[in-house]
């Protein structure tokens, strides 16, 4: 009897658990493929939902280990690109649209990037202190030229790599 007894209790909650993992993912999905979920981390794993995260003490902590495995599940860019995309601006092959939509990924659920529209604060504190039209200029980058998403938020996330290598390349030597 007691046997049963712990049964349903343990069915009871995996189906609680069941429910409230589907209704973050249909969350998710009501915002489009590209979803922010930048102060989440659902990794799959439905043992961390009964467990309490403790809230990093930064309000603008970004989690971005858990985007890079988020993005990569769905875009899967080999560490090479990312490395070299991030040390020179461009990727291995120009037309790779898996590793663009990948970037764009990253800077839409970090939330460095909302709709093509750059998070001025966010990307000065975890990129570079941007100055003067930067912003303006990166967001502008395929703005009416680019149909499909993935190429137009590279180009962005491109413009913003370039001009933070330049600017760290142009660090005044005193
Ligand atoms: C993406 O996943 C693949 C295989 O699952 C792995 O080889 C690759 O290093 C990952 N890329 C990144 C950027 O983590
Ligand atoms: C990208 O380069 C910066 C320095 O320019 C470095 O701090 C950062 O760790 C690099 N990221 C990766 C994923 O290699
Ligand atoms: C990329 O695509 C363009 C045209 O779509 C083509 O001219 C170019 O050779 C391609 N580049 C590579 C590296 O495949």
């Amino acid at each position: 009897m007691w046997k049963i007894k712990i049964w349903t209790k343990l069915l009871l909650a995996l189906l609680v658990t069941i429910v409230a993992v589907e209704a973050l993912v249909d969350r998710a999905r009501d915002n489009g493929d590209i979803y922010i979920v930048s102060h989440y981390t659902f990794d799959g794993d439905i043992d961390d939902i009964s467990t309490t995260t403790p809230k990093p003490a930064d309000p603008d902590y970004i989690d971005f280990d858990e985007i890079t495995h988020i993005c990569n599940a769905s875009f899967i860019t080999p560490i090479s690109n990312v490395l070299t995309f991030n040390s020179t601006g461009s990727l291995p092959d120009d037309n790779d649209t898996t590793s663009m939509c990948y970037f764009r990924c990253f800077f839409e659920k970090s939330g460095l990037m909302d709709n093509f529209k750059l998070n001025a604060e966010l990307v000065r504190k975890y990129v570079w202190p941007a100055t003067g039209d930067s912003i303006e200029y990166c967001e502008s980058q395929g703005k009416e030229t680019e149909t499909n998403g993935c190429i137009r938020g590279f180009a962005i996330v491109k413009c913003v790599m370039l001009r933070a290598l330049t600017d760290a390349r142009n660090k005044p030597t005193v």
